[in-house]
């Protein structure tokens, strides 16, 4: 049986709490589909609610910590050792158009190191949850990642920029050269869920480029605890500040970068 810490359970009930809100919210989501007006607005306040919900929750039982929430940016606390890092709904674009694939992601760093994350995706309710040096689970499992050694039988999970950001068509050449080199590439919507899943062996490998410190924070170390290797594109460990995510268990991510390097050169 897993033991959960005081600080897990803490970012656990806050999930939980503010995912009770998501899930009331994504059933109206679905109903505004065929009016005209949309969702969109809609969609906006439930995750500026969902924030709010979190950064209320997380500031009741850890006074002072400083905290960066994607709506609302950073704020610094009395205590700048320790700092909430915070999705309140990642995967956006899949709740707006009712696609039941979305998650909340806290991660917590203390004196610059992601030590605990929670990634919690409300309509399968499934809690991933990893403290550094104590493993990865999801609810009571405990996760190890996949144990494929070969990239051709992987399956590799992505995000593909929006038409406005990044690079598309060098986003394509890489593309191209990991469907030729892999089992299946996939593209889910929800980058902290890619990187729980790659946690849970579900993914063989994620890569993306131009991600945001909310989206990895939580997701990096449940990958890392699950026994996998998280780099950036260049084999460092620059993600939180150049938001260029690698991961796979160890014995394809050496191969995968290997590919996605050249394939950038070449794009
Ligand atoms: C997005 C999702 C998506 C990824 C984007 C992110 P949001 O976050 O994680 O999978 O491809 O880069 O911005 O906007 O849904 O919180
Ligand atoms: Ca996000
Ligand atoms: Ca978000």
């Amino acid at each position: 049986m897993a033991v959960r810490s005081p600080v897990i359970n803490v970012m656990a009930a806050a999930a939980l709490k503010a995912a009770r809100g998501l899930i009331r919210d994504f059933g109206e989501v679905e109903q505004l589909q065929v009016s005209i007006k949309g969702p969109n607005d809609f969609v906006s306040a439930a995750d500026l609610k969902a924030e709010r919900t979190l950064k209320t929750e997380l500031s009741r039982v850890r006074p002072g910590y400083s905290m960066l929430f994607e709506e609302g940016g950073a704020t610094e606390g009395s205590d700048k050792r320790h700092r909430w890092i915070v999705d309140p709904l990642d995967g956006t674009h899949n709740f707006l158009h009712g696609i039941p694939h979305f998650c909340i992601s806290i991660g917590l760093e203390r004196d610059g190191e992601i030590v605990a994350g929670v990634v919690y995706e409300p309509t399968r309710d499934e809690l991933y949850w990893a403290e550094k040096g104590a493993g990865a689970y999801l609810n009571d499992r405990r996760l190890r990642v996949s144990a494929r050694r070969l990239l051709s039988e992987a399956i590799i999970g992505t995000g593909i920029p929006a038409n406005k950001s990044g690079d598309p068509a060098g986003y394509g050449v890489v593309l191209s050269r990991v469907i030729a080199a892999t089992s299946g590439v996939r593209r889910f919507g929800a980058a902290a869920l890619d990187l729980a899943y790659v946690a849970a062996g579900r993914l063989d490998g994620f890569w993306e480029f131009g991600l945001s410190p909310w989206d990895i924070a939580a997701g990096m170390l449940l990958v890392r605890e699950a026994g996998g290797y998280v780099s950036d594109l260049a084999g460092g460990h620059e993600m939180m500040a150049n938001g260029n995510v690698l991961a796979a268990n160890d014995h394809l991510h050496l191969p995968l970068a290997a590919l996605i390097r050249e394939a950038s050169r070449a794009g």
